[in-house]
């Protein structure tokens, strides 16, 4: 691929600010600044720096970011930050998306991407995948409570049970299980629906993808390599809810 197009697919600006970046001599290759625009480049594993900043092609990126607290996962938000101002500019130039949303006020694993592929795959309401919260409770959960979000809850204006699956105690008014779906609210509706608030919402597992271990900090991202970002798409094996 030629060096303007390439960076051009990297987030680097239109086909002419490329060219104009690396005329300007901002752009190097193994050390070496390269001026011509035409230089062919072999992708896969190119490597290529701009303005001394290092970075390695990628066809599609697949990045996870742990999501801090008043952070709304839409680009234009009125009353709260979004969370593409914890990207780089050239990832927001390349039009990453969030797949699926978390509420401002939600914290945790948080995946992102330009393969629209990946993002319909995960999206679909048909694709069940596990994604698993922590959550915080105003009162404690009493056992047989625990059985009816085990068992399921209606929604308001939603159709089906809404199940509380893989259920665990982690400590007072503090649990943590996952859901299938993916309606509006639906870890706060479901635990109003038993009479009860949420307090605090932390998601730490999407599928088999757990954010302990990508080691990043809250407000700090990363890319996922094959296995990470394949690893969130593993679909639950029992299903009974639709
Ligand atoms: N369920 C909620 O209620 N909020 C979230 O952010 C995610 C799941």
């Amino acid at each position: 691929m030629q060096l303007d197009k390439l960076l051009q697919s990297q987030g680097f600006g239109t086909r002419k600010q490329c060219q104009i970046l690396i005329h300007r001599g901002h752009v190097s290759i193994n050390n070496d600044v390269v001026h011509d625009h035409k230089f062919r480049c072999n992708t896969p594993n190119f490597q290529f720096s701009v303005h001394g900043e290092k970075f390695s092609y990628r066809e599609k990126v697949y990045i996870a970011l742990n999501k801090p607290q008043g952070y709304e996962c839409s680009h234009r938000t009125q009353h709260h930050h979004s969370v593409f101002e914890l990207l780089p500019d050239h990832l927001i130039e390349r039009n990453v998306q969030s797949i699926g949303r978390l509420d401002q006020d939600t914290t945790g694993l948080l995946l992102l991407t330009d393969d629209g592929q990946y993002l319909h795959q995960l999206t679909h309401p048909k694709k069940h995948v596990l994604k698993y919260y922590q959550i915080h409770t105003t009162e404690a959960l009493s056992t047989d409570v625990i059985k009816q979000l085990q068992n399921g809850v209606e929604l308001r204006n939603e159709q089906g049970l809404f199940q509380a699956l893989n259920f665990e105690k982690i400590g007072e008014r503090h649990y943590r299980f996952a859901i299938s779906q993916g309606v509006y609210h639906q870890v706060k509706r479901m635990i109003v629906a038993v009479g009860n608030h949420v307090d605090a919402l932390h998601r730490d597992q999407i599928a088999e993808l757990k954010l302990e271990q990508l080691s990043i900090q809250s407000g700090e991202w990363c890319y996922l390599s094959e296995s990470e970002y394949q690893s969130a798409t593993v679909r639950a094996i029992s299903e009974n809810n639709t």
